[in-house]
């Protein structure tokens, strides 16, 4: 039986080829010194402006597993306090209950205000009940669940640095929110921890 002949055609692209004018060459001289951000320049937060917008947080409804905090951005960086840490200042009423979830970042917070107590957890179940009050300080380790509890007359304020910048630029930040392990995520781009506190506009609650 005769084979079939077939004739070579070049593939014909569906759409034509971006211009890729993003995606340029370097020669070791010229990509070095642009290894590193160039400019990252000293930054201060007013305490003032920290207190006067933790306010406008506090007087709003607590949504689902939302938590009430800003985070020092330093424009320098993009959208993180220093090229590779995070601080988030954290505001909770009287009575509050922030719910758990884990991340591999650790988290260190600096408690300046008011009093609680934190459960932190490992992977094998081991609680750690953390109570606490202004001047405290405690670790969260990376991985382990953690929720919180305003229980003082007054609202409790607490500074968090983790390393979270660090291992999203590395995309190895990886988060489970609410607890569950069909919660766990790598966390990309458009990454939001409590997807049930969204605005029906589609913000970020
Ligand atoms: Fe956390």
């Amino acid at each position: 039986m005769a084979k079939e002949e077939t004739t070579w055609q070049p593939d014909q692209p569906s759409q034509p080829e971006p211009s890729f004018d993003w995606a340029v060459l370097m020669t070791d001289d010229e990509f070095y010194p642009q290894l590193l951000r160039k400019r990252v320049r000293p930054a201060k937060w007013s305490g003032k402006q920290v207190r006067a917008r933790l306010q406008e947080l506090a007087n709003d409804p607590l949504r689902g597993a939302d938590r009430r905090f800003v985070t020092l951005i330093n424009k320098d960086c993009g959208a993180s306090t220093s090229p590779a840490l995070f601080i988030g200042i954290q505001i909770m009423n009287p009575g509050e209950h922030i719910k758990p979830h884990r991340h591999n970042s650790v988290a260190i917070y600096h408690i300046t205000q008011g009093r609680g107590y934190s459960i932190v957890a490992d992977s094998d179940g081991n609680e750690y009940r953390i109570t606490w009050e202004s001047g405290d300080t405690f670790i969260c380790p990376p991985w382990h669940y953690h929720e919180h509890f305003c229980t003082g007359q007054e609202q409790a304020i607490m500074y968090v640095v983790q390393d979270m910048v660090a291992l999203a630029e590395l995309r190895a930040l990886i988060w489970e929110e609410p607890a569950g392990p069909e919660h766990i995520r790598q966390v990309q781009e458009g990454f939001a921890p409590h997807r049930d506190t969204v605005h029906d506009d589609g913000g970020e609650g």
